[in-house]
């Protein structure tokens, strides 16, 4: 019996990730995991860290500011990869607000980090590295909805009585990645989306909208809407990055014109 409790042990211990093990650890006395955008901005930028009484920046903003502003961040991933981490190695040994990443507002709020020479492996700071590399992506997929291929889309939304809509993105567009960070993984967008919407991402740069629709910036959001009994759709395009509020009106405008159709 002890055998095999040791046995299952060591397993799960493998499967766990190398990184979070360590960030739990060493890190997470410090540095919380999560916090929403909307709520990190509001802390930092209005109430000076009062709100939320951090130690220091959390996770998700560490793993966001390195990946945008260390290196390369639109070259090769492996070498973008091994960009971070030689900062990141180099951060928890010598620790200096002057290479920071983080914004000001962010920065002000705390001392600098105590150094961490001689706390750490070369292996764990590189797994701890691979770690705050890959949270805010692993994240962002986690929590946002599922994207439907459009010939799905056009399957279910017939059959479930709901809208498409199609969100025209492209990489490295900025305001295509801070609407899929801070309103797209928001519980209240994906709820609405779920129940009233079937979701379409198509990346402009790869490959072509359907319907031969154009979308003249990124992102775009084309509301469709199919006709139960013909192959008749009917479009709506919103061009633009959106706050919660204003995406979720965009949301509700839409169902009002889906009713109004009928
Ligand atoms: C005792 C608290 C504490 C612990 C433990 C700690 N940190 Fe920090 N860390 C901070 C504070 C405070 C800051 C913000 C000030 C700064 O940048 O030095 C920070 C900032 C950072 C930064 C950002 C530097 C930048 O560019 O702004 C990185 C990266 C980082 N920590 C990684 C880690 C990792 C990885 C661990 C665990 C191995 C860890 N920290 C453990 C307190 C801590």
């Amino acid at each position: 019996m002890k055998i095999v409790l040791w046995g299952l042990l060591c397993l799960a211990y493998l499967f766990a990730d190398e990184g979070e093990v360590v960030f739990e650890k060493k890190c997470l006395s410090c540095h919380k995991k999560f916090v929403p955008v909307e709520i990190l901005m509001k802390n930092f930028k209005e109430m000076n860290n009062t709100m939320l009484h951090l130690k220091a920046p959390t996770l998700n903003q560490l793993s966001f500011r390195l990946k945008q502003r260390i290196g390369d961040p639109r070259g090769d991933e492996d070498m973008h990869r091994m960009e971070v981490s030689a900062f990141v190695a180099d951060y928890l040994n010598y620790p200096d607000k002057q290479k920071s990443v983080c914004i000001r507002a962010v920065l002000e709020s705390f001392d600098v980090m105590p150094s961490m020479k001689g706390k750490l492996t070369t292996e764990e700071m590189e797994a701890v590295s691979n770690y705050l590399y890959d949270f805010e992506t692993k994240l962002i997929k986690k929590k946002s909805i599922k994207y439907e291929s459009f010939e799905n889309a056009l399957k279910k939304a017939k059959a479930e009585d709901k809208i498409i809509m199609i969100k025209a993105t492209a990489p490295h567009c900025h305001y295509c990645i801070k609407m899929a960070r801070e309103v797209l993984v928001e519980d209240e967008v994906r709820q609405a989306l779920q129940k009233d919407f079937i979701v379409v991402s198509v990346d402009v740069s790869k490959g072509s909208l359907p319907l031969g629709l154009t979308a003249s910036m990124t992102p775009t959001f084309f509301f469709i809407f199919p006709d139960k009994n013909s192959d008749k759709v009917k479009t709506k395009s919103i061009p633009g990055a959106w706050n919660k509020e204003d995406f979720l009106e965009i949301l509700k405008e839409a169902n009002i014109a889906k009713r109004s159709q009928k």
